[in-house]
C-alpha cells in the first residue's frame, strides 16, 4: 500500500489535468484522500478492475460480495465504487436504505462512480420500456401473475424496481439457481410462480436452468425488436423459463473450439468458467462460477493445477500473478477485456476524491426514491437466498 507524502490536494481542474499526472502522482494524491478521510471512506473495486486500481480498493469482490458489503457498510459516508454503473447504483440503494439512514440521522452515504461511461453493455440490452412491453404482450398470451421476472443484478435500478414490483427477484451468478428456484417455489406469498422471466443475460438464464432440469424447448429467447419477441403463443404457453436476447459481449467470447484446443494441448487441464458463457463453452467446462467462486477454485488447488479460464482477461492475469505455482491460461487466444471497467484508472479515482474530499462531489450516483424503493424490495430478496 502506497504511503501519503502529500496533503490532501485541492482538485485540480478537470478530468484532463489527472491525466497528465504519474501513476505514482496518482497514487499519492489518492492515499491522502484516504488518510483524511479514514473510515469514512470506502473504496470498493470489482475483480475485473486492472491491478493498480485493485490494490487501493479496500474490499474487492464479486457483484455478491459487493452488494453485501454496501449493505452492511456501518462506518463510510461515502463509497467510491471502482466497478460499472449498475453496481454503484446498487451501493446506493443498499447503503441508504431506510434503516440505514435511520441509523444515520438522515444523513446519506454519497456513491460516486470514477467515471460515468464505466456501463455494462449486457445491462445496456434491456431498457425498461422494452420490458414493459414485453410484459403487456405476454399478459395477452399467459397468466402474467404467476410470472415471476427475475433480473440479473447486472440491470439498471429501473429494472430491479420493475421487478420488485411484480413479485420477483434480483440475482448475482452466485445465487441464480437459488433465486429460479425461489421464483418457483416461494415466490407469490409461498405459492411459487409457474415461470420465470429472466432477464437481461440469456447465458446465465440457460446454464443455470439447464442445470435444475428444465430444458431448451421450454426455453424460448425473447428478442425485444420482433413482435411477441419472436416467439409464437404455443411456444410461450409451454416455456418454463423466458429468456431476454442480451449478452456479455466478454464472455461470449469464449467457444468450444477453445476448449477442444487446450483439452489437446494440456491433458488434465481444468477448465474453469463464468457462467455468463454460452452453453457450449459452459458445458464443456470442469468447473463454473462467478469472480469469487473463481478465485476461491484456484486458491484452493493444488500446486501444480493446471488451469484455463474463461472470464475478464484482467482478473485471469492477476491470478496467474498470484498463483505462480500453479499453470494458469487464458482460455481464449483473442483479448477478452471489460471495456467499460477498464474505464476506471487512477486519473479518474483521484479525480473524484479529491472533489469528494473538497464538497464539490463528481459523478455521485443517486437512484431516485421511487426506484430505490421497489428496487430494494428484489434486492433484499436477492441477499436472503443464497
Ligand atoms: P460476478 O458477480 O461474478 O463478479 O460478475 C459480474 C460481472 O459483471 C461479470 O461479467
Ligand atoms: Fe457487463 Fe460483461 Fe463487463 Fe460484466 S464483463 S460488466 S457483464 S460487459
Amino acid at each position: 500500500m502506497p504511503t501519503a507524502t502529500t496533503d490532501v490536494q485541492p482538485p485540480l481542474d478537470g478530468i484532463r489535468a489527472y491525466k497528465s499526472l504519474s501513476n505514482a502522482q496518482l497514487r499519492d494524491r489518492i492515499q491522502a484522500v484516504r488518510d483524511a478521510m479514514g473510515p469514512e471512506l470506502l473504496i470498493l473495486g470489482h475483480h475485473y478492475q486492472q491491478d493498480e486500481v485493485i490494490e487501493l480498493a479496500d474490499l474487492r469482490g464479486d457483484s455478491y460480495q459487493l452488494s453485501q458489503m454496501a449493505a452492511d457498510s456501518e462506518r463510510c459516508r461515502a463509497i467510491a465504487f471502482c466497478g460499472v454503473h449498475f453496481m454503484a447504483e446498487t451501493a446506493d440503494i443498499l447503503s441508504n436504505r431506510p434503516e440505514k439512514l435511520a441509523q444515520r440521522g438522515g444523513q446519506r452515504v454519497r456513491v460516486v462512480l470514477p467515471d460515468l461511461a464505466a456501463g455494462c453493455s449486457m445491462a445496456d440490452m434491456a431498457a425498461i420500456d422494452q420490458i414493459e412491453d414485453a410484459w403487456d404482450q405476454l399478459s395477452e398470451v399467459i397468466d402474467t401473475d404467476r410470472l415471476i421476472p427475475v433480473t440479473y443484478i447486472n440491470s439498471a435500478a429501473s429494472l430491479k424496481a420493475f421487478v420488485g414490483r411484480h413479485g420477483g427477484i434480483v440475482c448475482t451468478s452466485s445465487n441464480a439457481r437459488a433465486a429460479i428456484d425461489w421464483a418457483f417455489n416461494e415466490a407469490n406469498g409461498g405459492s411459487g410462480g409457474d415461470r420465470v422471466m429472466f432477464f437481461p443475460d440469456q447465458h446465465l438464464g440457460r446454464n443455470t436452468a439447464l442445470g435444475m432440469g428444465i430444458t431448451n424447448d421450454q426455453m424460448p429467447v425473447w428478442d425485444p425488436h420482433q413482435e411477441l419477441g419472436g416467439s409464437t403463443e404455443e411456444r410461450l404457453r409451454q416455456s418454463k423459463v423466458i429468456l431476454w436476447r442480451g449478452h456479455c459481449s466478454v464472455h461470449q467470447m469464449f467457444k468450444a473450439e477453445h476448449v477442444a484446443m487446450f483439452r489437446e494441448r494440456q491433458p488434465g487441464i481444468r477448465v474453469l468458467v463464468h457462467p455468463e458463457c454460452p452453453q457450449e463453452v459452459f458445458e464443456l467446462a470442469d468447473q463454473s462460477g462467478s469472480t469469487g467462486a473463481i478465485i476461491k477454485a484456484v486458491r484452493s488447488a493444488p500446486p501444480g493445477t493446471k488451469w484455463a479460464i474463461g472470464t475478464e482477461l484482467h482478473l485471469v492475469n492477476r491470478l496467474k500473478q498470484e498463483h505462480p505455482e500453479q499453470e494458469i491460461h487464458f482460455l481464449s487466444p483473442v483479448v477478452c477485456m471489460c471495456a467499460t471497467m477498464y474505464r476506471i484508472d487512477l486519473a479518474h479515482l483521484a479525480w473524484s476524491l479529491e472533489n469528494l474530499a473538497a464538497g464539490t462531489p463528481v459523478n455521485s450516483i443517486e437512484v431516485d426514491e421511487e426506484t430505490a424503493k421497489w428496487s430494494l424490495v428484489a434486492l433484499e430478496r436477492m441477499l436472503q437466498v443464497r
